[in-house]
């Protein structure tokens, strides 16, 4: 079965379809018929509408969803500021001075675990783009937590959708619309606005966040491919309703808003939607289910094939956020450098590395929870090392990334990176390109006596399947 074969067991249930019209009632009539905020909702509910899309949004981009609930989610204290030295989710794009716009290839260590946090605590941003206030561009985190939130405690974003990519641990979510069980190798979005609790059931986690200031993340066109393949849609996964009970107990609301985080009270849950419908939903989804294309013939196709998820800016094709993974697969194309090829892009890519050896590199600088930037126009490609070894490798049918899940966040934008990012982590290894690139020799050769202008010296001596010269696009 095309399924991570992950350690825990699934706790919830789910509705299944990307971008469905989706209902759910945790008591049965709870949703009413065919009027959406009827004089009295049934059992004393309260309606309350959650816009993710402006009401005038073309019908295809239009994300609205009712909510039925105990209370409405208004009542509540005033919010006031709550900073810590922990907390460090600002972009602090005005003044720039505290983004570092450089256009050196960047590669960090694994990041560290901290059980000292909670969720809410242990978000860093590395690197973005953009401004939330404006609604555009995009933030890029590393989180690290070792604590439940509090028990009556909920948060939430102002500021754009999650894109949660779990490195380690388990992540349970109790957000307003049900129940959600991420474990390493599923994704979790979680879109602007809802309301949600983590807690830590199998101890600490770690992992990835691409934060969407603008639209909605949506499944790439498909072209020629046709109506199947890549991410499927009957793959992605919404929450059913659940609801607790409570009108008695104090809870602190959180939220991240322009960057800073604020925090208000209020005298009862925000986890009492007992029913809702709509578009507008928190989604997960397991990366083993990718159906993953590539060349048949020759030639490496452009990683765009590898797109799991996709953000588009105004103009077509051209994404604020490509959410990109390599999965396992086989390689079998002929006469061709199978590896990626060098390149220097407009788009920005930032990559991480969920589990499995990197095994392009002789000095293994790209580890699980570690990660690299190649900004705008930054050449990169194989090291050294890789490409003796590809330009002569047997071209026999190869299967490469057993075990081994890495993804790529890239955009169109230029990203800035943080203090954080570049300074704080002390995780950014200083001779990345010298051990990567530098080492590259001239190989060419002027035509004359004995020097033959066919593809290339000696292929096909040193391989055999399996070879991890054979390697995938993020050895890039
Ligand atoms: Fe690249």
């Amino acid at each position: 079965m095309p399924s991570s074969p992950f350690a825990q067991s699934e706790r919830y249930r789910y509705m299944n379809g990307f971008g469905s019209y989706h209902e759910s009632e945790a008591i049965e009539g709870a949703l009413p018929i065919g009027a959406n905020s009827p004089q009295k909702p049934p059992y004393g509910l309260y309606a309350e509408k959650l816009s993710g899309t402006a009401f005038t949004a073309p019908r295809h981009e239009n994300q609205q969803t009712w909510l039925y609930r105990i209370l409405p989610s208004c009542g509540h204290s005033n919010f006031e500021p709550r900073e810590s030295a922990t907390y460090n989710t600002n972009p602090e794009n005005k003044p720039y001075e505290k983004i570092h716009h450089i256009p050196n290839q960047l590669r960090w260590d694994p990041f560290d675990l901290d059980e000292t946090v909670d969720w809410v605590h242990s978000l860093h941003l590395v690197a973005g783009a953009g401004d939330p206030t404006m609604k555009t561009g995009l933030g890029m985190y590393i989180f690290a937590a070792g604590k439940d939130m509090d028990a009556r405690e909920a948060f939430y974003s102002a500021d754009g959708d999650f894109l949660i990519v779990l490195q380690h641990g388990v992540l349970d979510i109790q957000t307003e619309l049900g129940r959600i069980f991420v474990r390493p190798s599923e994704i979790c979005v979680i879109p602007r606005g809802i309301r949600y609790r983590v807690t830590l059931p199998s101890g600490p986690v770690r992992g990835y966040i691409l934060e969407l200031y603008q639209g909605h993340f949506q499944l790439p066109e498909l072209g020629p491919i046709g109506s199947n393949c890549l991410a499927n849609a009957r793959d992605f996964q919404a929450p059913t309703a659940a609801f607790d009970e409570d009108t008695d107990s104090e809870w602190h609301v959180l939220c991240k808003f322009a960057g800073h985080l604020f925090q208000a009270r209020q005298r009862h849950t925000p986890f009492d939607v007992v029913a809702w419908h709509g578009l507008y939903y928190p989604y997960k989804y397991d990366l083993g289910r990718f159906n993953t294309l590539g060349s048949v013939s020759y030639d490496h196709p452009d990683p765009s094939i590898y797109t799991v998820l996709t953000a588009p800016s105004d103009h077509a094709g051209t994404a604020i956020a490509d959410f990109v993974i390599f999965p396992p697969r086989w390689l079998v194309a002929e006469d061709t450098f199978r590896p990626p090829w060098y390149h220097r892009n407009t788009m920005s890519e930032f990559m991480g590395l969920i589990t499995g050896q990197y095994d392009a590199k002789t000095g293994g600088g790209f580890q699980p929870a570690g990660a690299s930037l190649h900004n705008v126009m930054s050449g990169h490609g194989p090291d050294a090392a890789t490409h003796a070894k590809a330009s002569n490798a047997l071209l026999a049918p190869s299967k490469v990334g057993e075990g081994s899940m890495a993804f790529m966040f890239e955009s169109c934008l230029m990203v800035g990176v943080t203090e954080w990012g570049l300074k704080q982590c002390r995780k950014v290894q200083q001779d990345y390109n010298a051990e990567s690139w530098e080492p590259l020799k001239p190989l060419f050769k002027r035509p004359g006596a004995g020097v033959e202008p066919g593809n290339g010296e000696g292929k096909a001596k040193n391989g055999e399947i399996g070879d991890k010269a054979q390697v995938p696009h993020w050895t890039a």
